[in-house]
This record gives structure tokens, sequence and C-alpha cells, in this order.
């Protein structure tokens, strides 16, 4: 597995570790109350898995394993990958700064725009590696 994909799906994990433990808070609140603020974390649970964990996944194991070029650079240009994960990763928490933490609606607008171009640059990358095994 190549090292970005080695940081990719790691990350991944982080997220799925923060958002089942959201998780589990919010359902033992919904049963016995631990703190009032807890429910303002649904909206960080909800992109720490969805964003965080499963489009994270994804993307690691899709930079590891879609079909590989002959030439020298097999897996492409992965300069789009790591931007695709820096501005994943941005987005996800500027969007959690905006939902949690009261910032400005703006963190919520550029952290959206992150996640979009994340998805732009990685789209970018895994195009051409989108192949059958006959090479079209
Ligand atoms: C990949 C796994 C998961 C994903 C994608 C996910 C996603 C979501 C989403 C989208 C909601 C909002 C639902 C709504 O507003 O109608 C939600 C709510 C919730 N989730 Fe998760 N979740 C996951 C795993 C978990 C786990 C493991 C737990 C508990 C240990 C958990 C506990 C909760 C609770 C308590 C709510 C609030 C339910 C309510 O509104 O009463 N989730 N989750």
């Amino acid at each position: 597995m190549p090292r970005l994909s080695q940081w990719i799906i790691r990350t991944a994990f982080l997220y799925l570790l923060l958002g089942f433990t959201v998780g589990a808070l919010l359902l033992w609140h919904k049963g016995a109350p631990l703190h009032p603020a807890l429910w303002g974390w649904l909206p960080a649970h909800i992109e720490f898995l969805l964003f965080g964990w499963i489009v994270q996944l994804t993307m690691g194991v899709a930079f590891w394993i879609l079909p590989r070029y002959w030439q020298k650079e097999r897996r492409g240009k992965e300069g789009a990958v790591k931007i695709a994960f820096v501005l994943l990763n941005v987005g996800i928490w500027l969007v959690v700064a905006y939902s949690v933490f009261q910032a400005s609606r703006t963190f919520l607008l550029v952290g959206r725009v992150a996640e979009i171009g994340a998805a732009v640059f990685f789209a970018s990358h895994a195009w051409g590696r989108t192949l059958s095994r006959e090479g079209a």
C-alpha cells in the first residue's frame, strides 16, 4: 500500500473514533441526560463519520487500488491527491467550527467549497485510472 494511502486511511480511522465517541455520548444522553450542550455536537458526529470516515477511507483505498499506469509514475501524479487530502480535512474542521463552535457562516461556506474542491482534485487524479483490464 502506498505511503499516501496509509496516511489517508489512518486519518479516516481517527475520524471513526471521534465520530463513534460523539455518537455514543449522544446515545447515552438520549437515555440519561449528560449535558445540555451535547446535542450541539450532532452535526460534528455526522461530519466526522460521513466525510472524515466514509469519504476519506474511500479516497485512501481508491488511490491504492485503482489500476496503475505502466510508466514510471505508476499511480499518476500524487500532488492532486495530497491537495484533496488537505482540502477535505480543512473543510471538515471549518464546517465543525461553524456548526459546533458558532463561527461565522463564512466558515461553513469556505468549508463546503474546500470539500467540493477535494472531490474535484481527487476525481481529476482518479479519472485517468478508471479503466478496464484492456486499458480502455
Ligand atoms: C458510519 C457510521 C455512522 C454514520 C454515517 C452516522 C450518521 C448519522 C446521521 C446522518 C445522523 C442524523 C440522523 C437524523 O438527523 O435523522 C445520526 C444521528 C445519530 N447517531 Fe449516528 N452515524 C453513525 C454511527 C453512529 C454510532 C456508532 C452511534 C452510537 C454509538 C451513533 C449515534 C447517533 C445518535 C444518538 C444520533 C441522534 C439520533 C436522534 O436524532 O435521536 N451513530 N448519525
